[in-house]
């Protein structure tokens, strides 16, 4: 349906026709004095240079054209400005229509579009840390903000899972246990199905290989060795790489499902290994590489570069392939299997130019179609009180899972104290409400902003916040069930001040949602519901809802904040959580 402004603006342009002047002068916006109304038009200043009057004369004339059904109050103040105060009628019109549209009657794509997101990249057998967990959470929001807009939408993990992480945890497991038949040359097979290592034996191997690496220079070679020999798919390599995979996925995906964070696509840089060759050969015939000291190269500055962009480098000296590498071996893949019209790319910022030259590479290079649109949108750091990049309470780096745990014991805490729900629904609940204060806390910054995680903040159920979010979702979801049927009642002319407030902030939804949408920008929907959270409650406290009497005066009230918890509802499913029945 059309949005709110434009239909006014069409209002206003026909005033404007009516009263001899190019109707192109009646764009209306929100007021930025909403003491004094609601809605204002300049349109009659600009009008007036064209057609040489006093802009006040525009102005009158213009006002004396629009339709007073529409408009509550609508006055040409000096030097020209026309002023708007909608009528209750129009408004309860537009919301009734709202109400009864599909998804509020947000205009969706007139045609899908294929997505490609890429928010995972946790790489197997090491920790998934806070970076990763940014990524999820502005990943997995925006990958529904997409879809909800009408698009086909793939998220992609692209894990971690073909680097020298792998050629350390070989080595680090051969010097433990030399004798295993996956380092035996004469061994023919079949490997056993069961790994030599547990999870908890697994994330100890490597922080240590990774360590000796630093100091071992002899064993931070081999590792490369191992690296490139399971590259070029040694079989006892290959089988102990299955084993770190099969239990490291394992722990990965539970993390997510956590997070309640899901991918449709499971693959991994190892699946980009068969389209690396041909890559790399048609590049060499394209003449777009150059061979330099031993090692592959793809240059891609460009003249008008303002910063030194360095080349691709696509292998070492070595023959191993590096990072950007996979990234355009996986692009080659994802053009075959999904021609997406898309990519959007979730990392730390400080991947920046990495994606610079890997988009660069891939235009020259035609691995996309020239339309297909790459998108890096790179976040910001995740910071302690102290400013610096999160640490836990002893100075190491903070894994996800800890974080998770910490949060959610910290709200668990409040919600046994304050006695919220029943003993059997306080892990529920308390799952919910972490989820709420996580996400909320990381997605009400602008993405590529550091914030300040502060758990006490995050947590509480006032300001702005995920659980105040909830909170005013839960209150209206026990007014209505106090009330009882409200499903079929239909939006009222506004009686206060509070009521009408309410309804204009439930207009501006498609606005909200489609600047997300266009600018990336999970925020605005923060931002949005915010406001609404805030109109809901201002009404709530101006208003007898259960005990009024006029029957029909209730109902109008019910069937606004009903909508309103619909729309709050859509919008924290669009940021990836939802409310719990009670708090
Ligand atoms: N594994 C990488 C990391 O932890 C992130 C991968 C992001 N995606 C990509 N296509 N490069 O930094």
């Amino acid at each position: 349906m059309e949005k709110i402004l434009d239909l006014i603006s069409q209002k206003m342009g026909d005033a404007f026709e009516a009263a001899g002047y190019d109707r192109s002068y009646g764009r209306v916006t929100v007021s930025n004095r909403p003491d004094l109304c609601e809605y204002q038009c300049n349109g009659a200043m600009a009008a007036a240079k064209v057609y040489r009057c006093a802009p006040i004369q525009v102005a009158q004339a213009v006002v004396e054209k629009l339709d007073a059904a529409d408009f509550e109050e609508v006055t040409a103040v000096m030097p020209g400005f026309i002023n708007l105060r909608l009528s209750g009628a129009f408004l309860c019109r537009y919301l009734e229509t709202m109400r009864t549209a599909v998804d509020f009657g947000v205009n969706k794509e007139p045609e899908a579009k294929t997505i490609v997101v890429d928010y995972g990249g946790p790489n197997v057998a090491k920790p998934l840390h806070i970076g990763h967990l940014r990524s999820a959470i502005i990943g997995e929001s925006m990958k529904r903000i997409y879809k909800f807009f009408g698009n086909h939408t793939i998220g992609d993990v692209h894990l971690g899972d073909w680097g020298l992480q792998m050629g350390l945890i070989i080595m680090g497991l051969k010097s433990q246990q030399p004798e295993l038949c996956y380092f035996d040359d004469s061994f023919t097979g079949p490997y056993p199905t069961e790994a030599p290592f547990t999870i908890g034996e697994l994330e100890k191997i490597y922080p240590a290989a990774s360590a000796r690496s630093k100091e071992d220079p002899e064993f931070a070679k081999a590792a490369h060795e191992a690296t490139f020999a399971l590259q070029e798919g040694r079989p006892g390599y290959k089988a102990l790489w299955q084993h770190i995979m099969n239990i490291s996925l394992a722990d990965i995906r539970k993390n997510y499902d956590n997070l309640d964070v899901h991918f449709e696509s499971w693959l991994g840089e190892s699946d980009a290994q068969p389209f690396i060759a041909p890559m790399l050969e048609d590049m060499k015939a394209k003449g777009l590489t150059q061979e330099s000291e031993g090692a592959v190269i793809f240059p891609v500055a460009r003249e008008d570069d303002k910063k030194e962009v360095p080349p691709c480098i696509l292998v070492k000296s070595d023959g191993a392939t590096l990072y950007g590498t996979t990234d355009l071996a996986t692009m080659v893949q994802r053009e075959r299997d999904f021609k997406p019209h898309k990519i959007l790319y979730l990392t730390d910022k400080r991947q920046s130019l990495h994606f610079e030259q890997v988009f660069r590479a891939s235009r020259m290079a035609g691995i996309i179609r020239p339309e297909t649109e790459l998108e890096f949108l790179g976040f910001g750091t995740m910071n302690g009180k102290d400013g610096k990049p999160f640490k836990t309470r002893t100075g190491g780096t903070m894994r996800l899972e800890q974080l998770i745990a910490e949060i959610t014991e910290f709200v668990r805490a409040k919600v046994v104290e304050n006695k919220i729900v029943s003993e059997d629904e306080v892990e529920n609940t308390t799952r919910m409400i972490a989820m709420a204060a996580l996400k909320y806390g990381d997605l009400s910054n602008q993405p590529t902003k550091d914030y300040i995680f502060d758990m006490d903040r995050f947590a509480a159920f006032e300001g702005n916040t995920g659980p105040y979010i909830l909170y005013t979702i839960v209150r209206i979801k026990s007014i209505l069930a106090r009330y009882g049927a409200w499903e079929h009642l239909p939006i009222q002319i506004p009686v206060s001040r509070s009521q009408k407030d309410l309804m204009l902030t439930i207009t501006r939804l498609a606005p909200a949602l489609e600047s997300a949408y266009r600018t990336s920008a999970p925020n605005l929907i923060c931002a949005y519901i915010y406001e609404l959270a805030g109109a809901v409650n201002a009404f709530y406290h101006d208003t007898r809802i259960l005990s009024e009497t006029d029957k029909n005066l209730q109902a109008g009230y019910i069937s606004l904040i009903a909508l309103a918890k619909g729309i709050l509802e859509l919008c924290t499913n669009l940021l990836g959580f939802k409310a719990p029945e009670k708090m």
